[in-house]
C-alpha cells in the first residue's frame, strides 16, 4: 500500500530517471560523500575518477557501481587505499534500480562545476560573515 502512494507521488511529480537519481544521490550520498572533497569519505569526485579510469564505457560504470554499493565488500573494491583509511563503506539497503540510477546521474554530472556544488551545498547567508 505504501508503494503504490509512493509512485503515485512521483508519477504527479513527473520526475524523471535522472531526476530520481539526483534526487537519491544528495539524499543519501552526499552524507558521506562531499562532491569535490574528501572528509569521511573519499570525494565524489576522486571515486568517479576511479570508477571511469576503469570502465570508460557508461554501461560498465553503471553496472559496476550499483552491484558494489548494493553490497560493498573489499574484495570488489576499485579503493583499497580509501578502505584503509576511512573503513569499508557500509551496506546501505538500496534496491539495484534506484542505485543504477544515481550511478548513471553520477557518471552525468560534472560534479566539479559550480553550479552543481550550489544545488547541493546551498551557500551560507552572507550577513553571517566577519567584515573586513
Ligand atoms: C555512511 C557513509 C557513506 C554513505 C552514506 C555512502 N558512502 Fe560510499 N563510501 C563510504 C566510504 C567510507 C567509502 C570508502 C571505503 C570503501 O571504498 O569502501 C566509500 C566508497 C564508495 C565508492 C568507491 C567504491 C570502491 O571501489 O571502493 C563508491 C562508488 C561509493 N562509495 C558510492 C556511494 C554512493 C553511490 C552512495 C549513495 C547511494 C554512497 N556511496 C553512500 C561511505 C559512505
Amino acid at each position: 500500500m505504501r508503494k503504490i502512494i509512493v509512485w503515485t507521488l512521483l508519477g504527479i511529480l513527473q520526475l524523471d530517471a535522472k531526476e530520481m537519481g539526483e534526487l537519491y544521490f544528495s539524499g543519501n550520498c552526499v552524507t558521506c560523500h562531499h562532491p569535490v572533497k574528501t572528509i569521511s569519505a573519499p570525494s565524489v569526485v576522486e571515486f568517479k575518477k576511479r570508477y571511469t579510469n576503469a570502465f570508460s564505457d557508461k554501461k560498465e560504470f553503471v553496472n559496476y557501481m550499483s552491484k558494489w554499493v548494493l553490497k560493498p565488500t573489499e574484495k570488489g573494491s576499485l579503493m583499497h587505499d580509501a578502505i584503509q583509511k576511512h573503513g569499508l563503506m557500509p551496506e546501505l539497503g538500496f534496491d539495484e534500480e534506484t542505485l543504477r540510477e544515481i550511478a548513471s546521474y553520477i557518471y552525468d554530472t560534472d560534479f566539479t562545476k559550480k553550479g552543481e556544488l550550489d544545488s547541493l551545498f546551498p551557500k551560507k547567508s552572507l550577513s553571517n560573515r566577519p567584515l573586513h
